[in-house]
């Protein structure tokens, strides 16, 4: 019936006009339906059988057989009243379903945004608490001592108001924003990078993490940063700079493996030439794509960091350590001692 549509679609006006307080509550349902049900007994009052004030007098007449109102009585001001609302209701949905189709939309965009809005401001905020330190106040990167205090040299915190230009190629990571939540949600285990999710024993929920994320993502630069050279420093500086803080400053293993057999481990054989260009190739590379192992501490890509000759520098520094009869596989931290030389 046309009224009890037209009774639901002005609850949803009502919705459009009143819309946030409403939104969400499960009392919208209920509305809806105590208006229809009120249209319905609108449209019963105005057209329903009540009104028709037919002849009693036919009391044993089947009721099928009953006369009922003559045409002059059912054409008169009865019938016109019926059409009127009906037309008028007729209007009105199709005014109303067109206006609600090109209102609804901006509306739920509206509040998209706005929850979006919130959540970035509030994320800024947890920021600037629990993260500017050592990342900086704009994101712009900063440090943090090693957790080793044996070790002077400070652990770079990465610049985050690129990360997304800086994985945009990546081999390593394909979705930046997983990527941000799961180095939040674990930390990165041996670096100055906490967990922090409660249940990581953090202090921090996962919605305030979702927060964070936003924001992050909501202020990058898109600027990649510029490849350092590594005009006047040796080799030796280069993997202390760079490298030590996770392969130890000897290469012997800290968070990430030792490296002093991994020629070997990539199938160098002293002698044999091939296998050297072989090993080399594939530490590079290790080099340009970074490693990551789900769920652990990744090694990060240096293609944005150091030039492509400081890379093959440090191929070449690992080169000049090499031993062989290692372990097979990189253990972190595995005990270098136990490669034995054959030079
Ligand atoms: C005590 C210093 C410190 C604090 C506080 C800290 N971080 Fe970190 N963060 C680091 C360091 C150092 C790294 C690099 C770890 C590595 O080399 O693997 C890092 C790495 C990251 C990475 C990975 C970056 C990349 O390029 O892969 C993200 C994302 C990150 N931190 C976000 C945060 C956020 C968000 C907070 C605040 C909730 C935070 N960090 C608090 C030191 C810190
Ligand atoms: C933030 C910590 C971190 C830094 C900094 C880092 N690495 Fe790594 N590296 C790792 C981890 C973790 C792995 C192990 C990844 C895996 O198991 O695939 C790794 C793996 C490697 C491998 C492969 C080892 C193997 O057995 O396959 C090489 C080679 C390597 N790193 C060299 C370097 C060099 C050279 C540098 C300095 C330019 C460097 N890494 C800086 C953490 C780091």
């Amino acid at each position: 019936m046309i009224t009890a549509s037209a009774a639901a679609s002005a609850a949803s006006l009502l919705l459009v006009v009143d819309g946030p307080d409403l939104v969400g509550g499960s009392s919208v349902p209920i509305l809806i339906l105590v208006l229809a049900l009120g249209g319905f007994g609108v449209a019963y009052m105005l057209v329903g059988p009540g009104k028709r004030k037919g002849p009693k007098r036919y009391g044993d007449i089947p009721l099928a057989q009953r006369p009922y109102h003559s045409d002059e009585e059912l054409e008169g001001p009865g019938l016109e009243r019926a059409m009127a609302w009906g037309v008028a209701f007729a209007v009105f949905s199709s005014l109303f379903l067109p206006l609600y189709w090109l209102i609804e939309p901006g509306r739920i965009n509206n509040r998209v945004d706005e929850f979006y809005e919130q959540d970035v401001a509030s994320g800024r905020a947890a920021y600037q608490n629990a993260c500017a330190s050592c990342h900086g106040v704009n994101l712009e990167g900063g440090s943090a001592p090693h957790p080793d205090p044996s070790i002077s040299t400070a652990w770079p915190a990465p610049t985050l108001n690129n990360i997304t230009a800086r994985y945009a190629d990546s081999a390593i990571v394909t979705d930046v924003r997983q990527h941000i939540l799961l180095t939040l949600r674990y930390g990165r285990a041996g670096s100055p990078m906490a967990a922090f999710s409660v249940g990581s024993g953090g202090a921090l929920s996962d919605n305030q993490l979702e927060s964070i994320t936003a924001y992050i993502l909501s202020v990058q630069t898109g600027e990649l940063p510029q490849a350092q050279g590594f005009v006047g420093q040796s080799r030796d500086t280069l993997f202390a700079n760079n490298c030590a803080r996770c392969h130890g400053e000897n290469a012997e293993g800290y968070i990430g493996p030792q490296l002093l057999n991994v020629f070997e481990r990539y199938g160098w054989r002293p002698g044999d030439d091939a296998s050297l260009e072989q090993a080399k190739a594939a530490v590079k590379q290790a080099l340009v794509n970074g490693r990551l192992v789900p769920g652990q501490a990744p090694m990060p890509s240096f293609a944005l960091s150091l030039t492509d000759e400081a890379l093959d520098e440090l191929v070449e520094h690992l080169a000049g350590i090499q031993v062989t009869g290692g372990p097979a596989a990189g253990q972190i931290g595995g005990d270098p001692m136990t490669a034995v030389s054959e030079d």
